[in-house]
């Protein structure tokens, strides 16, 4: 087994056994949706189909990317790309980089384009191999891997800093992702894994990219992750370090208001500690147009199989459903412009960071708050 192959295995297994959430929360506790004690929808009526991409979805929900790269992810990867399939929502992929550098590994990763063959597939690959060595052709092994309908290059810095085997550089990530977007046929995504994506981040990349993945802090939490790795093999720097950075991170709810203050309209994806339709409901009334879900899926898969993941999925559309009823939205349009109020320490954040744009998008009150 490469070590590329070995580490995902290791981050997999800690995943589906260990405690890897805490740390951080999504803040999306300090949004509320305002309850309609008229409204005429009946969650049976509602409407969950949204256009992503160029592309239809019965619901705004993608399962992130996690794994590929070794058995496990095969048999992984095989369950979630069926769920996904079947309930018509999207899939991402784990990175690539495994099956670029071995390609006997490249099956446990079109194994989720076979057995999803309609569904919106998103392929990935890390910033740190797209700063440090580019080549247009491994780009293209990667998209007609498992044909995808996106490409997502993965922001990790934090975790590329925390891992012993880590790549701490995205030099030159910037002007290399503009050289790629101009030679892939396939929509570009920037997709951050746990520490969400700031205003000023979401400018630059809004040059460079057709789509954004705010991966903020608040689920999954690599710091965790990988203290429990150092913690393993006595490395103690390390392990003070992600100690150190267990809160680190721009929390979920909070980096849909940078990232659509900075780009009212960049199609977003919200992932990072989704766990309920609550949650899903909250992220697309802030500004996201899918919520993506990760872990909770991974365990189900792993534990329980196709069953188990397309009972979670059922759940969380089912609990959308009825959220959206009683908001009196009927359709994802209408939840996306549902009022909604945020806490004082959501406002101080929006006021202290100067969200105004972020104020009029969601015609908050500029005046009180700013
Ligand atoms: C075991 C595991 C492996 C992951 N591997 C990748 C990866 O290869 N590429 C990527 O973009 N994100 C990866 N992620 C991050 C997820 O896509 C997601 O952004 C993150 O876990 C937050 O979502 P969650 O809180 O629902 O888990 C991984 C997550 C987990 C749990």
């Amino acid at each position: 087994m490469s070590a590329t192959s070995r580490r995902k295995l290791d981050h997999i297994l800690i995943a589906l056994e260990d405690e890897v959430e805490g740390g951080s929360s999504t803040w999306f506790d300090e949004v509320m949706l305002i309850h309609n004690a008229i409204s005429e929808v009946s969650p049976r009526e509602v409407d969950t189909s949204v256009n992503f991409l160029g592309h239809e979805l019965r619901a705004p929900i993608v399962i992130a990317g996690m794994t590929g790269g070794h058995e496990l992810s095969l048999r992984i990867n095989r369950v979630l790309a069926e769920a996904a399939e079947r309930l018509g929502i999207a899939i991402g992929v784990g990175s690539q980089r495994a099956a670029i550098e071995e390609p006997k590994l490249i099956h446990t990763y079109s194994i989720v384009r076979e057995k999803a063959p309609t569904t919106f597939v998103i392929a990935n690959i890390g910033a740190a191999q797209v700063a440090r060595d580019y080549d247009i052709r491994s780009i293209l092994k990667i998209i007609d891997m498992v044909k995808a309908d996106a490409l997502a290059i993965h922001l990790n810095l934090l975790h590329e800093i925390l891992q012993p085997e880590g790549q701490p550089s995205f030099k030159g990530l910037i002007a290399k992702l503009k050289d790629m977007r101009s030679e892939i046929n396939v929509p570009l995504l920037a997709k951050e894994t746990g520490s969400g994506i700031s205003r000023e981040a979401a400018l630059k990349l809004g040059e460079v990219v057709d789509a954004i993945d705010i991966g903020g802090a608040g689920g999954t939490n690599w710091a965790l992750i990988e203290y429990k790795r150092a913690l393993k093999v006595e490395n103690e720097a390390l392990a003070q370090l992600s100690k150190l950075l267990l809160t680190w991170g721009i929390p979920t709810a909070v980096s849909i208001c940078e990232v659509r203050d900075a780009l009212p309209a960049i199609p977003l994806i919200a992932t990072g500690g989704i766990r309920s339709g609550l949650d899903i409901a909250k992220a697309l009334a802030l500004g996201a147009d899918l919520a993506g879900v990760a872990l909770p899926l991974l365990k189900k898969a792993y534990r329980e199989g196709i069953e188990g993941v397309i009972k979670m999925l059922d759940q969380m559309i089912f609990e959308l459903k009825a959220i959206m009823a009683l908001v009196g939205a009927s359709t994802i349009k209408e939840l996306k412009e549902a009022s909604i109020v945020i806490s004082p320490r959501l406002s101080e954040w929006i006021r202290c960071r100067g969200l105004k744009r972020f104020m009029k998008y969601k015609k908050l009150y500029p005046d009180i708050v700013i």
